[in-house]
């Protein structure tokens, strides 16, 4: 899928859920952000940043974790593999599919390669939930308020917390390097 089939495909699927939509515009700015970074890449992580929130769209919603809905949706829509393989696996999906029992279903999907999945994750934890560039230790602990202690999604990023920033700090080492180079 071309990015602006991808961009096309999110608005209209986020059009009822206006901050998902600006979250997911600034996500796919960070991602043309990185382009330097990711060489070749580069687009296909730019169509996953555009389209990695799809799974929260109401027509999308199967199991309730967007990261694998958003996936399987854009699999049976004959979209990249790797593109799907982002969505399912952005962020704290693995930590969130372990807490909803939901492993088997998100190994469904082979699992990216590991500069891409720190790519779009560092793309995600840098924007805020209105589309601001935002710092991903604030981001964090703002999911981790909207969400109470008690809630999956609490849970799985507590746990995912230093695996998520290492993530991010190494994407942001390669940008600092290749910025110099
Ligand atoms: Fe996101």
């Amino acid at each position: 899928m071309h990015l602006s089939l991808a961009y096309r495909t999110a608005e209209s699927l986020l059009a009822e859920i206006p901050s998902r939509w600006s979250h997911s515009r600034r996500v796919l700015e960070q991602a043309r952000l990185l382009a330097p970074v990711l060489g070749a890449d580069g687009e296909l992580v730019a169509v996953a940043a555009i389209l990695h929130d799809v799974g929260y769209a109401a027509s999308v919603v199967d199991t309730g974790q967007h990261m694998i809905d958003g996936a399987r949706y854009l699999r049976h829509s004959g979209v990249d593999p790797t593109v799907c393989s982002l969505v399912a696996y952005h962020s704290s999906s693995e930590w969130e599919a372990a807490e909803l029992g939901l492993s088997a279903e998100l190994s469904a999907f082979r699992r990216p390669p590991s500069e891409l999945l720190d790519a779009i994750t560092y793309c995600d934890l840098t924007s805020g939930p209105d589309g601001t560039v935002v710092d991903p230790v604030s981001r964090l602990d703002e999911v981790l308020r909207r969400y109470g202690a008690d809630h999956v999604v609490h849970r799985a990023v507590s746990a995912a917390r230093p695996a998520l920033l290492a993530m991010v700090d190494r994407v942001a080492k390669r940008l600092t390097e290749t910025g110099r180079s």
